[in-house]
């Protein structure tokens, strides 16, 4: 008897000839956050949607708290919270009344309405503010009164699609102490984000997804003792870019070379060493010098050297 929370098996997505998600699984343990880290256009918004009963996947299977989501998706949409990228707020009425609002669609009314009004409002710290009307709100008031919508059912689950893009710092960190705290009360969480520094923070696993598919899974520490080599980024104006890489390719201390253009992309364990050595070279073979980068091994790494792409470009 398996007891995972969540079990994802071989989900697929085909919008026409478009295969947004192809053929993910995964498993989730109760009280764990699982990120779905990935560019745009990975995949991390329709995979969640699947997860959340609000898209039927084109093949695979969901099983969530032992029930498979197709067979019983009511029953299952009580357990799992949704909050979009989009905002979906009445904007010229307060808060507390889109709150009252959202809460009486899932099922709530009188006294326990109110108290569990207060209780989101209290989570995404915004009491002392929701008297007042969501248009005057910053982005990153109404992001945290969508997290508040999310909870009003009381899921068990939470999926949070990229909570923190556009949003003001001191919003941002309240996202993440809402986060961390519903977690520590036993609520199990994915959360997507192309954000790395986000997905180190804040989650037990991540999934890193790119092109519909995971092209790694593990914890941000395994992910980045196991494939996150630093890298040098070396950009050199023209002519001898073919001599250059050669040379760096047979550096005892490289792994692969990625090229693109005048850009090389050195990947390595040892940096500093490394630096010294294709400075060496590039003066040797008087090539001209345009940018030079030293990115140490990050969520960021694991995916240049998995993919020889940029999360964010
Ligand atoms: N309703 C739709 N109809 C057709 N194609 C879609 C639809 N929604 C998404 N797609 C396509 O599916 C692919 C995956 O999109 P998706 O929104 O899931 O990615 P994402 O990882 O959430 O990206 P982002 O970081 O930009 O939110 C993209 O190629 C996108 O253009
Ligand atoms: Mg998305």
């Amino acid at each position: 008897m398996n007891d995972d929370i969540l079990i994802v098996k071989n989900l697929a997505k085909s919008y026409r000839e478009n295969q947004a998600v192809r053929g993910i699984s995964f498993s989730l343990p109760r009280g764990e956050i699982f990120g779905l880290l990935g560019p745009n256009g990975a995949g991390k918004s329709t995979t969640i949607s699947m997860l959340a009963g609000l898209l039927s996947p084109t093949s695979g299977q969901i099983t969530i708290k032992g029930l498979d989501l197709s067979e019983n998706l009511l029953k299952v949409k009580q357990y799992v919270g949704l909050v979009p990228q989009e905002i979906a707020l009445y904007p010229t009425i307060s808060a507390r009344d889109n709150l009252i609002f959202w809460g009486q669609v899932y099922g709530l009314h009188g006294a326990a309405l109110k108290r569990r009004v207060d209780e989101v409002l209290d989570i995404v710290q915004l009491a002392d503010r929701a008297h007042e009307r969501v248009e005057v709100y910053s982005g990153g008031m109404k992001r945290r009164i969508n997290l508040a919508v999310g909870l009003l059912h009381r899921p068990e689950i939470l999926f949070l699609d990229e909570p923190t893009v556009g949003v003001d710092p001191q919003s941002r960190n309240a996202i993440f102490e809402s986060v961390e705290k519903l977690n520590r009360e036993g609520l199990t969480i994915i959360y997507t984000t192309h954000y790395m520094e986000e997905a180190e923070r804040l989650c037990h696993r991540v999934a890193i997804i790119d092109q519909g598919q995971i092209i790694a899974l593990d914890t941000p520490a395994n992910l980045i003792q196991h494939q996150g080599k630093s890298l040098i980024r070396l950009s050199i104006l023209d002519g001898v870019i073919d001599a250059v890489e050669e040379k760096i390719g047979h550096l005892p201390l490289v792994g692969d070379v990625n090229r693109r253009d005048h850009t090389l992309d050195i990947q390595t364990h040892e940096s500093q060493q490394v630096l010294m050595e294709v400075l060496q070279i590039t003066h040797a073979l008087s090539a001209q010098v345009t940018s030079l980068e030293i990115m140490d091994a990050s969520l960021e790494t694991v995916f240049l050297n998995l993919t020889g792409k940029r999360l964010r470009e």
